[in-house]
């Protein structure tokens, strides 16, 4: 298992997103309270700016704000369709995969059900660090880096059951592994996957513009921005993440895009070629 590399940035981004969400886009269907206390002070104050519509002054500060305010608008359709999908689909286990700060552990009442939370070692800590304020059962921990690491082994050294069903998260991590790595991670997901067993995953298609937005950005942060250490490597198309799903033996229920999810969520958008080519892919065994 390897820890040298430093606790994800870009779980910070997405953290703060739900945090400058909650309560103000789509409250009917959208919350998250335990965005905000998962938050350092200053990574709290980012948001409040972002929640009281105050851009700071300043180019850096600028672009962090408005990154934000982007992080918000993809997180609400985002978290929407996979809770959903999650809900729908009652279980004794919840397996997140490349947790970083997300809070369904301890907001989504399942009564019963046992959460996993898989990420690599260095995320791990610092989530379980930061989740010390939060009220309720913590998830079991289980630190895994996905290049390297035996996903099958560390879960079945954690309790997980192979041979009772279990819903799959994962959310915003698909981009950050190579192909190879995405299939592997299939392969042994599938292998702790009894009938009844569903897949939720959030992967990038393939596009132009999002990679020019991306390598914009990257270049303007350079060595000091959320994705210096992680960059995409990987994007499906649709076509290509069923074909992956099917060999593994699972198959596609539904698979959206997350302007059309957020279209109907009557959230406003700044930013359409995102969230197009974002998807959610909801699988089951
Ligand atoms: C953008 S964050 C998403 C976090 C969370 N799923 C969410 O949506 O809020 C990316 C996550 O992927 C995890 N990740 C990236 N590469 C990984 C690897 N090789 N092994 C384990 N986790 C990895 C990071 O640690 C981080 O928690």
């Amino acid at each position: 298992m390897v820890t040298e590399r430093a606790a994800s940035r870009t779980a910070v981004i997405v953290c703060q997103g739900r945090a400058a969400a909650h309560g103000r886009l789509a409250p009917d269907r959208f919350a998250d309270p335990t965005a905000m206390p998962l938050l350092r002070a200053e990574e709290q104050a980012q948001v409040h700016l972002v929640r009281r519509g105050q851009p700071p002054a300043g180019t850096k500060p600028r672009l962090g704000y408005e990154m934000i305010r982007a992080s918000a608008e993809i997180m609400v359709p985002r978290t929407v369709a996979i809770d959903d999908a999650v809900r729908a689909a009652p279980t004794e286990q919840v397996v997140i995969l490349g947790a970083g700060l997300d809070g369904r552990a301890w907001r989504l009442p399942l009564s019963g059900a046992t959460f996993f939370e898989v990420d690599h070692p260095a995320s791990q800590q610092d989530k379980r660090d930061r989740a010390e304020s939060l009220d309720g059962a913590p998830p079991v921990f289980v630190p895994v880096d996905f290049a390297r690491d035996v996903l099958t082994d560390a879960l079945e050294s954690a309790g997980h059951r192979a041979d009772a069903p279990t819903v799959w998260v994962w959310e915003g991590v698909v981009p950050y592994l190579t192909r190879p790595e995405v299939t592997a991670t299939v392969a042994a997901v599938a292998a702790r996957s009894a009938a009844g067993s569903r897949l939720i995953v959030n992967y990038q298609s393939p596009s132009l513009v999002s990679d020019l937005i991306r390598k914009t950005m990257s270049a303007v942060f350079r060595t000091t921005g959320p994705w210096a250490g992680e960059p995409w490597r990987s994007a499906w198309s649709p076509a290509a993440m069923s074909r992956l799903l099917a060999l593994h033996g699972f198959a596609v229920r539904a698979d959206n895009d997350l302007l059309t999810v957020a279209t109907g969520l009557g959230v406003r958008l700044s930013q359409r070629s995102t969230l197009k080519n974002s998807r959610v892919a909801v699988a089951e065994r």
